[in-house]
């Protein structure tokens, strides 16, 4: 299959649906590549590149269009550039359906297939073509960057000789993709983090990241389906924005991302709380392109209030990180790619059977197929229905209950094991049964050690097992000569068990060593 990327014709828009990198792992899957000259100039991707990882640089887009049986890119085309393509292509792009329904109906008139990155179901297999998630990370770690460029005061605390220096206070409203993406990247700037949701499910992921989940006295679970809120009712809307109201004097920065997808922003941050920030705060409001979850956002824009606080409504963060951004995208591209042709024989399969496929599709062989219907599995961030809450009394008489019962089955076990190596004492050589004995008490002793110790150190405990393979493995060794067929079968056993587990353990190890490493 021939893959053509043309270059981005929107406004200020710099990145590019495919690197010289990504074009290298899709000739892998069986396709040949295709681009438009001076598609990745501005991401820092030049022609040459591209030439040099295999790919055919185009003259112009429309030499491209009749080339290729399938176009990527990453805004949606304009309907002059659509009228460009022919029946029975495949479009892979950032489409948005439900907000383009004139461009979709050219679509399907024109017999185009549309994959829409940004209907990518958030379900667990899609995650590496969440191309979305992928951008909205960009975004919040943007946010802190361009809320640092213009705020006059380190993020982090010092004491200097020339005075004590506060840390700066950074407020994240919204903890979804970007929100957290915007945690961690204040706090590893050393500022004092705090972040409100409406899904209370997200407090244990801002509290992992060292920010403070800030609590609602309120009882309402805002998640709704797909790991995607739902509207709030207007008591809690109430509730919220006096607590944000609290918050407005005390904050430094504060970085908007609250979203519920196909509606308008939320109106979260008014007017008064802006008023109310010290001169020299900075306000950066993600969701500008959808109005905005302040109430003096201007899309596209850096504006700043009378009194000093400076609002921010970029709609381009992850095209100001051009390169990155690409790299991201394109990675998601290849991940659907690689979906789409199960063979790597370079055949396109467009399975309306796969959940991912089909969820993401939004015209197909002249039809519309948008919207898809749910996923048949759960999305990823799906709250847990919750147990009632039990009192302390209660988890008490539990524990305790639980604590007999497996007295009981210990004391069963023991008594059982004791009566079979008496049994077996009556029968077997005095030799026999002082080794035997041994063996019974290590398989005891190693049972409860492995079953008492938690999951979360089971790691280091594979490091203990490895000096008992050793010993082990010394053992069958020396026995490994004996002249006895058996003796020798075993021992040969018992090394080969020995080994696996030793060989095992490091593999685990050196996996667990590099979640760590940085790069
Ligand atoms: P997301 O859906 O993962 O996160 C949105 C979060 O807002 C969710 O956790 C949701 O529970 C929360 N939320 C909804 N209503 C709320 C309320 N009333 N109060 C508090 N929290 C509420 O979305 P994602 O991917 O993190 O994107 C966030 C925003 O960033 C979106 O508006 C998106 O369009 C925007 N974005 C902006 C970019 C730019 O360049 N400006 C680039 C990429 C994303």
């Amino acid at each position: 299959m021939k893959i053509g990327v043309p270059r981005e014709r929107f406004a200020g828009e710099a990145r590019v649906a495919l690197t010289p990198a990504s074009a290298l792992q899709l000739q892998k899957l069986g396709h040949d590549c295709f681009v438009e000259h001076d598609a990745g100039a501005a991401a820092r991707f030049a022609d040459a590149d591209y030439a040099a990882a295999g790919v055919m640089v185009v003259d112009s887009a429309r030499a491209l269009y009749d080339m290729v049986d399938l176009v990527v890119r990453v805004r949606p085309p304009e309907p002059d550039e659509l009228a460009q393509l022919h029946r029975g292509q495949t479009l892979i792009a950032f489409f948005w359906p439900a907000q383009n329904p004139a461009l979709l109906e050219q679509a399907r008139a024109q017999g185009v297939n549309v994959i829409a990155m940004d209907m990518v179901p958030r379900i667990s297999r899609a995650q590496k073509m969440d191309a979305l998630s992928s951008m909205a990370n960009i975004a919040g770690y943007r946010a802190v960057i361009e809320a640092g460029n213009h705020f006059g005061r380190f993020f982090t605390g010092q004491v200097t000789a020339a005075g004590k220096v506060p840390p700066a206070r950074v407020l994240v409203i919204g903890a979804g993709v970007a929100g957290l993406a915007a945690i961690g990247a204040a706090q590893s700037l050393g500022a004092v983090v705090r972040a409100f949701d409406v899904r209370p499910e997200v407090a244990e992921q801002i509290e992992s990241m060292g920010a403070e989940f800030l609590l609602l006295d309120f009882e309402e679970d805002g998640s709704g389906s797909g790991g995607y809120a739902a509207p709030s009712s207007p008591e809690f809307r109430e509730k919220q924005l006096a607590l944000f109201r609290e918050q407005a004097p005390e904050v430094d920065i504060v970085i908007t991302t609250a979203l519920i997808p196909g509606r308008p922003a939320p109106k979260l941050w008014l007017a008064d709380m802006v008023a109310a920030m010290k001169p020299g705060s900075v306000i950066v409001d993600l969701a500008a392109e959808r109005g905005g979850n302040c109430d003096l956002t201007v899309p596209d824009q850096q504006v700043e209030t009378d009194h000093g606080v400076t609002i921010i409504g970029y709609t381009d963060f992850p095209s100001r990180m051009a390169t990155q951004s690409s790299e991201l995208y394109a990675t998601n591209i290849r991940h659907m790619l690689s979906d789409l042709t199960p063979g790597k024989d370079g055949v396109l399969v467009h399975d309306m059977e796969d959940d991912v496929i089909r969820g993401a599709t939004a015209t197909f062989e002249g039809s519309i197929t948008y919207p898809p219907p749910a996923p048949k599995v759960q999305a990823i961030a799906k709250a847990r229905p919750r147990a009632p809450e039990k009192t302390p009394g209660q988890l008490k008489a539990e524990e305790a209950a639980a604590m007999r019962r497996t007295g009981r089955q210990q004391l069963a076990l023991l008594v059982a094991g004791g009566l079979l190596t008496g049994l077996i004492g009556l029968f077997a050589p005095p030799a026999f049964m002082q080794h035997f004995i041994v063996f019974v008490l290590a398989v005891f002793i190693g049972f409860q050690v492995i079953w008492n110790v938690s999951h979360a150190l089971h790691t280091p405990l594979m490091a203990v097992t490895n000096a008992i393979s050793g010993i082990i493995i010394l053992g069958a060794l020396l026995q490994v000569g004996s002249p006895d067929g058996l003796v020798q079968l075993l021992a040969g056993i018992a090394v080969l068990i020995a080994t696996i587990n030793i060989v095992g353990g490091f593999m685990v190890t050196r996996r667990m060593l590099q979640m760590f490493r940085k790069s």
